[in-house]
């Protein structure tokens, strides 16, 4: 059977593609390769950082490898936060503190259209891709709703009324920038393993 890291230690993650992938490629979680210490994230682009943590690995370890990474791009902000979506409002994973410095920010700005975007970066022996996925909406003027983590409660994708954070997660996870993407991956994955 082909295995291949996923390098994230989200085991949620881990086993939400395992389960779309089936049992002819394992999904091997971070820790499993002896990977304890921090892949460096230092580009300036989501792209670049994919890339950078795909390829830490598969260089390092020696093992094929896929890597995601997601950023909210606000177009009256010229793409902010975007690389920095998780340290928007300052080092950290504070979300409540991000959400509020993008509100404030776009207080009086005429547009307040946003995208996410996830990008999977997949280096092994034979292949280096990149598979995209991109959601295009609005940013509220205040938050609604309890679901989902992050700017969930302030991004209302196009086509729907709800916040992310208002709709059940079965339909956000459907529509998402990560599923986009990570169904652009899991069909490349079908396509090369299952033929051999
Ligand atoms: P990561 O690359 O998946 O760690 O995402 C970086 C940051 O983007 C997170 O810390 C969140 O602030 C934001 N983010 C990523 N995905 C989502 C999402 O699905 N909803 C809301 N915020 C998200």
């Amino acid at each position: 059977m082909e295995a291949i890291v996923f390098a994230t230690n989200n085991k949620h993650k881990i086993e939400e593609i395992q389960a779309i992938l089936g049992n002819y490629i394992r999904i091997i979680p971070l820790s499993e390769t002896g990977c304890t210490e921090e892949i460096p994230e230092t580009s300036l682009t989501i792209e670049g950082n994919a890339v950078q943590k795909a390829m830490y690995v598969f260089e390092k370890y020696h093992v094929g490898c896929f890597a995601d990474d997601t950023g909210l791009e606000v177009e009256a902000l010229g793409g902010r936060p975007g690389v920095k979506s998780a340290r928007y409002a300052g080092p950290g994973h504070d979300f409540d503190a991000n959400v509020t410095k993008l509100l404030k920010e776009l207080q009086g700005q005429l547009s307040r259209r946003a995208r996410f975007k996830t990008v999977i970066s997949l280096v092994t022996r034979d292949h280096e891709m990149i598979f995209e996925g991109i959601i295009n909406g609005i940013i509220t003027t205040e938050r609604r709703g309890k679901g989902g983590f992050g700017y969930d409660p302030v991004f209302i994708p196009d086509g729907y009324e709800q916040t992310f954070a208002e709709m059940p997660a079965e339909l956000k996870n459907a529509i998402s920038h990560r599923a986009i993407a990570t169904r652009k991956l899991v069909s490349f994955l079908q396509e090369q393993y299952n033929k051999k």
